[in-house]
């Protein structure tokens, strides 16, 4: 029996020989391989050409090797199988990581202290809040937003997150649904975004919302940080909130366009940073060993975990 792995943007090769590795009793192929499509009874995908999983007719799962899965529901003619996406410790703590990183450097001012050092400057900005003075709000408390938020409370900032449904975090102020959006924006200096794409969620990143976040915080202005997905962001918006001050900066890792289009203005604003959509990479062993799990304790019989529900979207 055979898993099918499309992946498009990423070198497959590495994807392949952990597979196989993983799974010696299966045949491990690509779309490039003569295969027979009556034998494929797993799928593990990373933007896979819409249209490419018809015609597999003992098809049991589709497996996103990333956490986001809009690129699998982008194909109107994805198969009515369970679709499963990666939650896994090493991908969740990659995201940590980037969103601490971008956090602190927009709290300590790094930015400023990169260019002064590049002007030969010495001055020492007086003016530096301490972590707990600074309201850092999480957009989407799901496994990775929850972790970032969960870790920022330990460095010591004011952390609230928003989600959907209600969530329950130590330490972390949490607001639910769409009666509590516009407090949780009121009280936030540094927005962080990880959510997924979804019909919801496309386009809130806009002036409208950020014109809503703190106006009174201790950096001069808010702070957007969106590693969720670019389709989330008003691009434009962004741009014209940092020229009118509504934004005072902004960590960017993902965009509408990907990669990011060499003629686009986010890259010359210097008060946006941009990482190329690397926030939190799908390691392939941590990756395909734990697809590899999910595959074996399926035909063990047992249920498929981190399924995602179709009609949310997530
Ligand atoms: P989860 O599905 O675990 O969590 C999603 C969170 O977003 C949930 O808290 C959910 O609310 C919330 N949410 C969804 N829709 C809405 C909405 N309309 N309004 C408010 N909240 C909403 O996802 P993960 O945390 O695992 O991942 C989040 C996203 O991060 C991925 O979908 C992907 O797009 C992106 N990502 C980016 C990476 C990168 O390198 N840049 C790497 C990995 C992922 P509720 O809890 O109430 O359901
Ligand atoms: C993901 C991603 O969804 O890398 O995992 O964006």
């Amino acid at each position: 029996m055979t898993v099918l792995v499309t992946v498009s943007g990423w070198d497959v090769e590495p994807w392949l020989e952990r597979f196989r590795r993983l799974l010696p009793e299966k045949r491990v192929v690509t779309p490039a391989d003569d295969f027979n499509r009556d034998d494929v009874e797993y799928v593990a995908t990373w933007k896979h050409p819409a249209g490419s999983l018809k015609n597999l007719p003992r098809l049991k799962a589709v497996f996103s090797l990333g956490a986001g899965v809009d690129h699998v529901f982008a194909d109107p003619d994805l198969p009515a199988v369970p679709v499963a996406r990666v939650v896994d410790p090493d991908l969740t703590m990659r995201m940590s990581e980037w969103v601490l990183m971008h956090v602190l450097m927009h709290h300590r001012q790094q930015r400023m202290y990169d260019y002064q050092q590049y002007e030969k400057i010495w001055h020492d900005d007086d003016n530096q809040p301490a972590a707990k003075d600074v309201r850092v709000g999480v957009m989407g408390l799901g496994e990775l937003g929850a972790d970032a938020a969960r870790k920022l409370a330990v460095v010591g900032f004011d952390v609230a997150g928003w989600a959907r449904s209600r969530h329950r975090i130590e330490k972390v102020k949490c607001f639910a649904g769409a009666a509590e959006f516009d407090a949780f924006l009121a009280r936030t200096d540094i927005l962080i975004a990880l959510m997924p794409l979804t019909e919801e969620t496309r386009g809130v990143l806009n002036m409208e919302l950020f014109r809503k976040l703190a106006r009174d915080g201790r950096l001069g202005g808010p702070i957007l940080i969106n590693a969720g997905r670019g389709g989330s962001q008003n691009e434009a918006d962004i741009l014209a909130a940092l020229e009118d001050g509504v934004l005072k900066a902004a960590t960017l890792d993902v965009f509408a366009a990907e990669p990011l289009p060499a003629a686009s203005p986010l890259w010359s604003d210097p008060r946006i940073t941009i990482t190329p959509h690397n926030a939190a990479q799908s390691d392939p062993d941590a990756v395909a060993a734990s697809v590899a799990r999910q595959i074996r304790a399926l035909e063990r019989g047992e249920e498929l975990q981190h399924v995602v529900e179709r009609g949310r979207g997530y």
